[in-house]
């Protein structure tokens, strides 16, 4: 399972990748607002800046939302460093565009997916990850969770090559749930992935063989 930071915090990145266990970064406009990166200069420097500290792909989303502003934008965020992955929301003229950038070998990250039915189409479409967004679900009382296994399930029966990008993860337990599923990717905030570190019994245990080598060793 790939871990993902979904963020756009230089400092949260370079956190998660000196742990060691960090396999890429999932941006968005809306994560870019909060850290305060606006104006189109700024936000390709910003995308060139996190290339630079992981090592491996870098979602860069288009704001365009019709086929040729989408296929402009996607090119140009392509161009920029070669860790880039093309993000198109699930609309109409996104399929359309996974299509073009799948058929120019661009890969792409389909975002906003909710639904079995938009996975579908963009594994056919040729997508290199399809995002599903489960803690959206499980915010209006809809089952997240259940919507990964329904995409595991149908990507498994047509060994489609579209790799399940868990989003909109908010805690550990969604990271780990989706690994029993077996999404590909997961992608959350820092304390998702620093959460699974915690255990009491962890704490305890080190306490305690920390004090018994302090008394066989004065
Ligand atoms: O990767 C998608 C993600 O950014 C959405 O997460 O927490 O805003 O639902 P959230």
């Amino acid at each position: 399972m790939k871990f993902f930071i979904d963020t756009a915090n230089l400092d949260q990145i370079k956190e998660a990748q000196a742990l060691g266990v960090l396999d890429g970064v999932t941006t968005n406009p809306s994560l870019m607002a909060k850290e305060g990166i606006t104006g189109k200069d700024n936000i390709l420097k910003h995308y060139v800046h996190i290339c630079n500290i992981v090592e491996g792909d870098v979602s860069a989303e288009v704001v365009a939302t019709d086929l040729e502003g989408m296929i402009r934008e996607g090119e140009e965020l392509a161009d920029l460093h070669e860790q880039i992955v093309v993000k198109i929301p699930m609309i109409k003229d996104g399929v359309k565009a996974l299509k073009y950038f799948s058929d120019k070998g661009i890969r792409t990250n389909c975002t906003l997916v909710f639904s079995p039915g938009q996975a579908l189409l963009a594994a056919k479409a040729g997508a290199t990850y399809v995002s599903p967004f489960l803690g959206r679900l499980d915010d209006i009382s809809t089952d997240g969770l259940n919507l990964i296994s329904e995409i595991r399930l149908i990507y498994d029966n047509y060994d489609f090559e579209t790799q399940i990008l868990a989003a909109s993860i908010r805690h550990t337990m969604h990271v780990i749930d989706c690994a029993k599923i077996g999404a590909d990717v997961m992608t959350g905030p820092l304390s998702s992935i620093e959460g699974l570190l915690k255990h009491p019994l962890t704490d305890i245990g080190l306490a305690k063989f920390l004090e018994d080598y302090k008394k066989g060793n004065p």
